[in-house]
């Protein structure tokens, strides 16, 4: 019985350890690592994971998660082809000894050694406490590092990167520090098949959840319930949690761009404003539908909509590889200020969509592989009236594909579902 207990205690180790790895073979992260590599040359990259915080549900950083696919805190990536290994994995060792607690509180983690280092495919897996005497001995001979933390807030305590930022900076005069997102920026505004697919099933989840809520959507329902139908939605598919917090605005509100206090009580005649997007496996989709509570558009209301939509229309259409920016976003401009409304549009069309909702890219042209959101709006404050009407759309070889395609966003079909039980 006790042998029986043992290996069972054994099988389900295992199977939580596996689980803080991604469900992408080490092979998949193992890839991106390289692409870093190899635009390092003498320099190296160092990377935290994300740090815990006491009674809050983990989140690995964004980087860290990009280049090893693993969710643990209170660990240390350190990328370099100058180094003698080049890529290493710093953990906590792993305190196993009879009668200690530790992981009965956490679950089990990855430790330094050889177990690590096949589920997680880095080449070295090693304890953290070598970390500095490793990079002491690598600082010697490189001379540039890049970093990646993130900056404190602009008020309240300093964070735990740029506590180590300050400590490497005053140790390592030598050294050229520069933030790592100079390198990965770049590597992440292109997503590649199983990026696109992820997007694609957090994209699904968010109009589906989004469907049923405008369904179920009548005068009387405060935001937030509307919120937690929608939330709802994304867990009972699958989403760990929302990319952002939802927005949910009823009249006034609906002319407000990023309300999400979400207290207020809908009332007949209103528009509602949903913001909101679902995260899949550290993927976020960003979608927005704009509809009138008690099903039917008044005649001003859809005046507006029917603008916003022609003026999204003009943008997707000018989606395509070699376009700038600007011109997505002047394609839906000219459409709103010939009916004189161009300074109710206050706001850009769009950015780029992925692991964060705001996700990292630059200004360049469009390229096959981005993901963004077009996302026009007319805010008119004195009516109490906002309508934004957002999609998620893949730039692809030949022109654009909107992954969000299926969500009803015509008067008439958003008029439809709101009859249908
Ligand atoms: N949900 C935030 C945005 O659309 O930018
Ligand atoms: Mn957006
Ligand atoms: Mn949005």
């Amino acid at each position: 019985m006790i042998v029986r207990r043992k290996i069972l205690g054994v099988f389900f180790l295992l199977f939580f350890i596996y689980s803080v790895v991604s469900a992408q073979g080490p092979e998949y992260y193992k890839k991106r690592r390289d692409s870093l590599l190899a635009k390092l040359e003498n320099a190296a990259a160092l990377v935290p994971a994300a740090w815990e915080k006491d009674l809050e549900t983990f989140r690995q950083s964004n980087n860290f998660y990009y280049l090893t696919g693993v969710e643990q805190p209170s660990l240390l990536l350190l990328l370099s082809p100058a180094a003698r290994s080049p890529e290493i994995l710093f953990l906590p060792a792993r305190n196993l000894a009879e009668g200690n607690l530790s992981e009965a509180w956490t679950g089990a983690k990855l430790g330094p050694g050889a177990e690590t280092e096949k589920k997680t495919g880095v080449a070295r897996a090693v304890d953290r406490s070598a970390f500095e005497a490793t990079f002491a001995y690598l600082a010697g001979k490189i001379d540039r590092l890049y970093f990646d933390y993130d900056p404190s807030p602009l008020e309240g305590p300093v964070s735990a990167g740029e506590v180590m930022l300050k400590k490497l900076r005053d140790r390592y005069p030598h050294l050229e520090i520069l933030p790592l997102s100079r390198i990965t920026d770049s590597l992440r505004t292109i997503k590649d098949s199983v990026e696109i697919a992820t997007l694609q099933k957090a994209v699904d989840i968010t109009c589906r959840s989004l469907e049923e809520t405008i369904r179920a959507l009548e005068p009387g329902m405060y935001e937030y319930e509307v919120e937690a139908l929608i939330e709802y939605g994304f867990h009972r598919r699958g989403s760990q949690r929302p990319g952002f917090s939802s927005i949910v605005g009823s009249g006034p509100n609906s002319a407000i761009l990023h309300y999400n206090s979400n207290r207020r009580k809908i009332e007949p005649g209103e528009l509602v404003l949903m913001d909101v997007g679902a995260e899949l496996d550290y993927y976020t989709a960003d979608i927005t539908r704009t509809v009138p509570a008690n099903g039917k558009f008044s005649d001003r209301q859809r005046e507006i909509y029917q603008l916003v939509l022609k003026a999204q229309a003009a943008a997707i259409e000018a989606v395509r590889p070699g376009v700038a920016w600007k011109e997505v976003l002047q394609a839906a401009r000219k459409v709103i200020e010939e009916a004189g409304y161009g300074e109710y549009f206050i706001h850009s069309i769009g950015h780029y969509l992925g692991m964060d909702v705001h996700d990292v890219g630059s200004s360049q042209p469009l390229e096959p592989g981005m993901v963004i959101t077009v996302e026009p709006g007319i805010y008119l404050t004195e009516e109490s009236l906002g309508v934004r009407i957002e999609d998620d759309v893949l730039v692809t070889q030949d022109g654009c594909r909107v992954l969000s395609a299926s969500l009803p966003k015509s008067v008439e079909e958003i008029e439809a579902l709101m009859r249908s039980d």
